[in-house]
């Protein structure tokens, strides 16, 4: 017999627009790199929550710098200033060397917000990206986005967007080419949702490189990939450049919304009040969270991760049926001899939550406290599955 919460709780999934596959697994407490169901049983969550929280579940700092902030102030709107959100510009403006912030609530946000300043600061609109890149499902991240069957049912997209094959110099020229008038080459360091492919050093100086000389902006996204995922603060840190615009969202409130665009000094000087706006963004709160994270990713965090992902790539290379991994730090994807969907299905009946990025693309994303133990436990129960 099932009970009122069972009838209430199937109930409710049919009130739920499904735009997401979701399994059949309710998520009710985490901690650390671990979630329990409704029933009171542990996954070992190698998704991360995709790459949101980055130091795992409830971490401690974040959660008290939480706590505090929600015994002080919860909103004030944009029309004011509120200490976090100072706070927090000033932490990450110090680690883009001078940059001014402006906070939003997700990563395609924070794309729509770096699109507009582009076009602004440059007063031109073409925007050349990446096949296979993923900036988000809004309308100017959605047609940033190089997955055409993401745009199926939705156009028009919004004009003056072109694409270039990531890690084709070539293709990149070509896509830039047409009549000038670029405002920015948008660029994922490693891509994440397009199969954790990571983007060669040559291709991403050549990219800043062409933008210096057509006189566009060079715009990072670090949504996935920043925040020491990679094993450096940025993940461009590791590729020779020095991007115009950086973008973030994901693992900055380790769970609370927040998103951000970075935009260097001296890039920002075209942009003023009434140009870009959100109610919620840089909400004392989610502030509050994204200080504590920033804070916490130092030296030590950033060489587990350099540590528990050569760790975790070679436990992969070892198992049958991986045909190659790839990826950086904590950022890692099998290619599989088989469909990835199954295998994920497999593994969170035997308590392992991972992720796909593609149809045969295994994604694994712990959160980058992770330790060696609870690398070898995933490896073992993948072991399993891929036997
Ligand atoms: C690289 C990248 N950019 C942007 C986004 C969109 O972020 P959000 O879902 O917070 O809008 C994602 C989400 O997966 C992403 O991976």
């Amino acid at each position: 017999m099932t009970s009122p919460s069972d009838t209430a709780s199937l109930g409710s999934r049919a009130a739920v627009l499904p735009t997401y596959a979701r399994a059949d697994l309710t998520v009710v407490r985490g901690e650390g790199c671990r979630v329990w169901d409704d029933e009171g049983r542990a996954y070992l969550d190698f998704g991360a929550g995709i790459a949101v929280v980055g130091l795992g579940h409830r971490h401690p700092g974040v959660t008290e710098a939480t706590h505090a902030q929600l015994d002080r102030l919860w909103h004030a709107s944009n029309l004011y200033w509120t200490e976090p959100m100072l706070r927090l510009a000033g932490l990450l403006s110090d680690r883009v060397g001078g940059a001014r912030a402006f906070f939003c609530n997700s990563g395609a946000e924070a794309n729509e917000a770096a699109l507009k300043v582009s076009r602004k600061v440059t007063g031109r609109s073409r925007i050349v990206a990446l096949e296979g890149g993923f900036h988000g499902r809004t309308y100017g991240a959605l047609s940033a986005t190089g997955q055409p069957g993401k745009w199926e049912g939705f156009g028009p997209l919004v004009p003056g967007f072109s694409f270039a094959r990531p890690n084709e110099v070539e293709s990149l020229e070509a896509a830039v080419a047409p009549g000038g008038e670029l405002a920015a080459i948008l660029l994922e360091p490693v891509l994440g949702e397009g199969g954790v492919l990571p983007l060669e050093e040559g291709f991403v100086r050549a990219a800043a490189e062409i933008a210096r000389e057509v006189g566009a902006l060079l715009c990072v996204d670090e949504v996935q990939a920043g925040l020491g995922r990679t094993g450096t603060f940025f993940a461009y840190e590791q590729l020779g450049i020095e991007p115009d615009l950086v973008t973030l969202a994901k693992g900055l409130g380790n769970g609370l919304p927040i998103g951000a665009l970075l935009v260097r000094e001296g890039v920002a000087d075209a942009i003023g009040p009434g140009d870009h706006g959100s109610t919620f963004g840089g909400n004392p709160v989610a502030s509050a969270a994204a200080c504590a994270v920033v804070e916490a990713i130092d030296d030590a965090l950033l060489e587990n991760v350099a540590a528990r992902g050569a760790q975790l790539s070679s436990g992969l290379q070892k198992l049958s049926g991986v045909r190659e991994v790839r990826g950086r730090g904590l950022l890692l994807a099998g290619l599989l001899d088989r469909d990835a969907s199954p295998v994920v299905d497999e593994c969170r009946a035997r308590g392992l939550l991972v992720l796909t990025a593609g149809p045969d693309v295994l994604r694994l994303l712990p959160p980058l406290v992770v330790t060696e133990a609870e690398v070898d436990e995933a490896l073992g129960v993948l072991q399993e599955v891929l036997a």
